[in-house]
């Protein structure tokens, strides 16, 4: 039998149609489920709805609409969207579903018999918005210390679980794993708080009927989050005699997926559940930031939010999929826009990756060659640009299993842009002319290195990758292990060269200038103008950024290693934009530099240059580049 992969994502509270923040998580676990399935693992991934607890019914009751059928209503959207995107999921649980309602039921009944749970009262601050009782010192304060919002005093009786009594067996879990959460500063913020002291979690509610009925006791319902946690485990069977098999297939999850929000719940509430019930502990829980519109986390109730449907109408579900998983560090919050989604879009896929397959296909039709045989004997550029791609599949596997989409894409990219050059320095649209043998061979080349490409790339655009595939004559099988077949592949088997339609769409960067714009702008031209000969003092060049790391000591700058190419060499630059890119934006970059700047020295360390950046309207920075790419040391004229 195959390999087990079980990857979750948080399920969704039902109040509200998906935004780009909930699409954010469900994304990030289908490119873990596919990244499997590229070696021939076999997977499921559980997604669905939180469906109980007041904050439903307090939505419900806004809308004059009984809960059930309010939340019914929401479902399809969720489908929809997931659809729309691409999202395999294997199981949509509600946690309205009979077999889940029957099945935490049960678990109650087990743990109370155990002694897990007693019956109190509890007295102290809930909020509502986040289903959480404060149990902070800041609990005197009616303020959440997660969202900000007013909390209520709620006094009533209660069931309580003995979380206190799972301190010491987690504080060992968390020693024993110590990559359980990723990253790994989440750890020290709830091994921290675990370290405080565990008060006992109150888990039913009775001034409230909103949620599963409290075995034995129907005067009380379920706490919303000792339901809805127990998803992860009924969803795949748990407390379903029928369902023993899949149970057993498929518990442990292999990954958690779930926003910063609620870590605690699953790193501190959920171990402590599963102990409780001897069962198997999670792999790994993914821990991801925020999607913020400005200073703000995007969210429906802050009316911020963007809609996926027309996102995905607008500019492709797998283009928004490409941006999500590259341009936001999954540990840190990220900024969304559809200007920088537009540039992403036009200059690394339309230009870097799929003009390149335009390229060879334009190239390779118009003298004749349709395929690329099996078997070829390489010459020297080809081996070493096979040499690179066999290093951006070590390095990319690594980022790939330790979650860290951002940083594998920008390997990725590091690579797709040595073809580009590799295809420019061969120059195959004059070689063609009198030597087609070597003209095959360019193509030839280029056309393996977008197969392992398009690979890489499948668990983040399934289907803009499957079409690539098809340009080279070749299908996606499942089941198959493509990942060792790509570190195996000596570049032997024939391909195909298809003419296809563009993969990508580019998009106008300009805004309309209006009158009054352009008249300040007439008016500090000319009382600013310089001559040819001051424009040919400035030496301006492209270059390759090949290292970026934070300057020790400093919060604004970096250390830029940038490749001018053979004439000018590696130079050492600090540019001060640490407060706007991280440094896998920046490296495999190709972007425009002053390079006769008088040298200075910043914080002890020689710049030679200076990178040139564009400030966006949202204030953010934009790194200045060509519209392909060039040969580095290019100079600007
Ligand atoms: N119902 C609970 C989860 C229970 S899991 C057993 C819940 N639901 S939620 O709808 O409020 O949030 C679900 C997920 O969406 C969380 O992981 C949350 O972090 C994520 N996001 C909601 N807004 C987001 C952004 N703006 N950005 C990124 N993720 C966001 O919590």
């Amino acid at each position: 039998m195959n390999q087990k992969f079980y990857v979750t994502t948080p399920i969704y509270y039902a109040t509200a149609r998906p935004h780009l923040g909930t699409l954010y998580s469900t994304v990030l676990a289908d490119i873990a489920r596919r990244w499997e399935e590229q070696k021939g693992t076999d997977t499921f991934l559980l997604t669905g709805t939180d469906e109980h607890g007041q904050k439903i019914a307090t939505a419900a009751e806004k809308a004059h609409k009984d809960p059930k059928s309010f939340v019914d209503g929401f479902i399809g959207n969720y489908q929809d969207v997931w659809t729309q995107y691409g999202i395999h999921y294997n199981r949509f649980i509600r946690t309205t579903d009979r077999y889940h309602v029957t099945a935490i039921q049960q678990w109650l009944k087990q743990l109370i018999e155990q002694g897990d749970i007693y019956k109190g009262s509890y007295e102290g601050w809930y909020c509502v918005p986040c289903e959480t009782y404060i149990t902070e010192s800041a609990s005197k304060d009616p303020v959440c210390p997660s969202c900000g919002r007013e909390t209520k005093f709620i006094s009533e009786e209660s069931y309580f679980f003995k979380l206190s009594a799972y301190q010491g067996r987690l504080l060992a879990f968390y020693e024993q794993h110590p990559d359980i959460i990723t990253p790994r500063e989440r750890a020290a913020e709830v091994i921290s708080f675990v370290k405080g002291g565990l008060k006992d979690l109150s888990i039913s509610r009775t001034t409230i009927s909103w949620g599963i009925p409290f075995p034995g006791d129907e005067q009380h319902v379920t706490y919303v989050w000792a339901d809805a946690l127990n998803n992860y485990i009924t969803g795949v069977g748990y407390g379903d005699p029928h369902r023993q098999d899949e149970f057993n297939r498929w518990w442990p999850a292999d990954l958690h997926v779930l926003g910063k929000d609620i870590v605690r719940f699953h790193a501190v509430y959920w171990p402590a559940f599963l102990m409780a019930s001897g069962l198997s502990l999670p792999k790994r829980l993914l821990v991801h930031g925020w999607i913020k519109m400005g200073d703000q986390k995007m969210s429906k109730s802050l009316g911020n939010a963007i809609d996926p449907i027309t996102l995905g109408k607008t500019y492709g579900p797998d283009v928004v999929r490409f941006y999500l998983a590259k341009h936001i560090a999954v540990s840190h919050d990220g900024h969304f826009s559809t200007e920088s989604l537009e540039h992403v879009a036009t200059s690394e896929l339309a230009n870097e990756l799929g003009n390149l397959l335009n390229r060879i296909g334009v190239l390779a039709h118009k003298y004749g060659v349709h395929e690329v045989p099996a078997d070829m004997i390489w010459e020297a550029q080809e081996l070493a640009l096979r040499d690179q791609c066999w290093t951006m599949l070590d390095d990319f596997e690594v980022y790939m299993d330790d979650n860290s989409y951002h940083m594998a894409l920008s390997v990725l990219w590091k690579f797709i842009n040595q073809v580009n050059a590799y295809f420019h320095e061969c120059e195959p649209w004059r070689v063609a002319k009198d030597d087609l043998t070597r003209f095959t061979h360019i193509i030839a080349a280029t056309a393996h290195s977008l197969y392992a490409i398009a690979h890489c790339l499948w668990p983040v655009m399934p289907n803009k990758m499957e079409q690539l595939l098809d340009a080279l004559g070749c299908t996606r099988d499942s089941g198959v292990d493509y990942l060792t077949a790509l570190k195996e592949d000596g570049w032997t088997h024939r391909l195909l060269i298809k003419q296809s339609e563009p993969l990508f769409i580019k998009y106008e960067q300009r805004k309309p200038v209006s009158d009054q714009t352009q008249k300040k702008q007439d008016h500090v031209q000319s009382a600013s103008h310089i001559t040819i000969d001051d424009v040919v003092k400035l030496e301006l060049h492209v270059g390759t950024i090949q290292v970026c790391e934070p300057l020790e000591g400093s919060d604004k700058l970096y250390r830029l290693e940038v490749d001018f190419g053979n004439a000018i060499g590696t130079r050492q630059i600090v540019a001060g934009v640490k407060q706007y890119f991280v440094p896998n934006d920046l490296i495999g970059k190709q972007g425009v530099f002053v390079t006769n700047l008088k040298p200075r020295k910043m914080m002890g360390i020689a710049s030679q240059g200076m990178m040139l950046f564009a400030k966006d309207s949202d204030g953010q920075f934009v790194i200045t580049t060509v519209d392909k790419i060039v040969p580095n040391g290019t100079r600007l004229q």
